[in-house]
C-alpha cells in the first residue's frame, strides 16, 4: 500500500483550486468532483504520479484511465477524432461521456495512463469545479473513480475520505454529484463505434446522434483481459457492497436491506431492516444520482443481503442495471 500523508480538505474556491491545481502539477494524488463521481486525479503526463494512483486505490492491475481535459480543442491535442468521434463531442461534451480514440502524434498521456495502448480514452467533465481545476492544471488529468478498488463509488467527498483519507494528498470537497453513474465509455477506433461501458449518457441518446446503432464491446460484461484490455477493465465483481446483494427481488426476506424504485408494493417490506428507494416516482435520472451513496448506507445498516427490485432497461436503467449486477457478480 502507499505511505500515510494528511489529506487536505480544499475548497472549490479561487483559491483553493489553485491550491489543488499546484498539487496536481507537483505529482501528488487530487480527488476532485465530476458530474458523474468523484474522481482520483494525477498529472496524466507524470508516469510516476499516475502509479500513485494504483497504490492509492490498491487496484490490482494497471487498467487505462480516463485522461480528463477542458474542452474538445484539448482533447484534439491527445487523440484523434474521426467522424463519428467529432459527432458525439459536439453533441455530448462536457458531460459524462468518455471518447477511446488513436492516440495523437505526440499524445502527452504517459504510458502507464494508457496501460501502453496506442489508444487514449478522453473525457470533458461538465462540472465546473472540474472544468476551473482543468484549466488550471493545463495538463490532462488522469482520473478513475476515487474509492478503493472494488468499492462502491464516491458521489460525494465523504464517501471519499471513508476510502482514501490518510492515502491521497487532497479532496476538492463540493458536495453530491449530479448524475451518479461513472460516464458512457464509447470506442471509436474501429468503423461503427462500440459502446465499451453504458453510463451517465443513454445509448438512445448516443444513437440519435450517430444515426445508426452502436456496435457491442469486445468482450461485453466480461473478465478484462489482463495485458490487452479492449472493454473497460473493469473486474466482474465490481462496485462491491459487503453485503450481498439480490437483484430483480419481488419479495424482501426478514431482516434483508431494501432497494427499492418507483410506487409498485414490495412484499415483507415491513421486516426489513432498512428500506430506501433510489426514486419513488420511477425516475431513472435520480435513480442513477441515489445508487451509489443508497447502496452504502443500506450496507451501513448491517444487513447481510440487500434486495434490489428491478429496474428498466431503457435510458440510464442500461447503467445502473450493469452497476447493479456487477455488484452483485461473485466476489473473487
Ligand atoms: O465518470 C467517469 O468516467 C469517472 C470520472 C472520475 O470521470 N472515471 C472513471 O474512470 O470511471 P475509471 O478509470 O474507473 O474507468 C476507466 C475505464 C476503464 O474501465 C478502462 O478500462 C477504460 O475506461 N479505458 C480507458 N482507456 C481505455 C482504452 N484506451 N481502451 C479501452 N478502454 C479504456
Ligand atoms: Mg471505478
Amino acid at each position: 500500500g502507499s505511505s500515510r500523508r494528511a489529506t487536505v480538505r480544499i475548497a472549490p474556491d479561487v483559491a483553493g483550486l489553485e491550491e489543488a491545481a499546484a498539487i496536481l502539477r507537483a505529482g501528488g494524488l487530487v480527488a476532485f468532483p465530476t458530474e458523474t463521481v468523484y474522481g482520483l486525479g494525477a498529472d496524466a503526463t507524470n508516469g510516476e504520479a499516475v502509479a500513485g494512483i494504483y497504490a492509492a486505490k490498491e487496484r490490482p492491475s494497471f487498467n487505462p484511465l480516463i485522461a480528463h481535459v477542458p474542452d474538445l480543442a484539448a482533447a484534439q491535442r491527445q487523440g484523434v477524432f474521426n467522424e463519428a468521434a467529432l459527432a458525439l463531442a459536439q453533441a455530448f461534451w462536457p458531460g459524462p461521456l468518455t471518447l477511446v480514440v488513436p492516440k495523437a502524434v505526440g499524445c502527452a498521456v504517459s504510458d502507464l495512463a494508457t496501460a501502453g495502448l496506442d489508444s487514449v480514452a478522453l473525457r470533458v467533465p461538465a462540472h465546473p469545479v472540474a472544468h476551473a481545476l482543468l484549466e488550471k492544471v493545463g495538463r490532462p488529468v488522469s482520473a478513475p473513480s476515487a474509492n478503493r478498488s472494488g468499492r462502491v463509488s464516491p458521489t460525494a467527498p465523504e464517501h471519499v475520505l471513508g476510502d482514501l483519507d490518510g492515502r491521497i494528498d487532497a479532496v476538492v470537497m463540493a458536495g453530491p454529484t449530479a448524475v451518479g453513474v461513472e460516464s458512457t465509455i464509447v470506442s471509436c477506433l474501429g468503423e461503427q463505434p462500440a459502446l465499451l461501458r453504458p453510463g451517465g449518457v443513454a445509448r438512445q441518446d448516443l444513437e440519435r446522434v450517430l444515426g445508426q446503432p452502436l456496435a457491442e464491446a469486445p468482450h461485453h460484461g466480461g473478465e478484462q483481459r489482463g495485458d490487452a484490455p479492449l472493454a473497460p477493465g473493469m473486474l466482474a465483481s465490481h462496485y462491491a457492497p459487503n453485503a450481498g446483494v439480490r437483484l430483480d427481488a419481488s419479495h424482501v426476506e426478514p431482516g434483508e436491506a431494501a432497494l427499492l424504485f418507483g410506487s409498485s408494493p414490495v412484499e415483507g417490506i415491513e421486516a426489513a431492516r432498512k428500506a430506501l428507494n433510489l426514486s419513488p416516482s420511477g425516475d431513472l435520472a435520480e435513480a442513477a444520482a441515489n445508487l451509489f451513496a443508497m447502496m452504502r448506507r443500506l450496507d451501513e445498516s448491517g444487513a447481510p443481503t440487500m434486495a434490489v427490485a428491478p429496474i428498466p432497461e431503457w435510458g440510464l436503467g442500461e447503467a445502473i442495471n450493469d452497476r447493479l449486477r456487477r455488484a452483485a457478480a461473485p466476489r473473487g
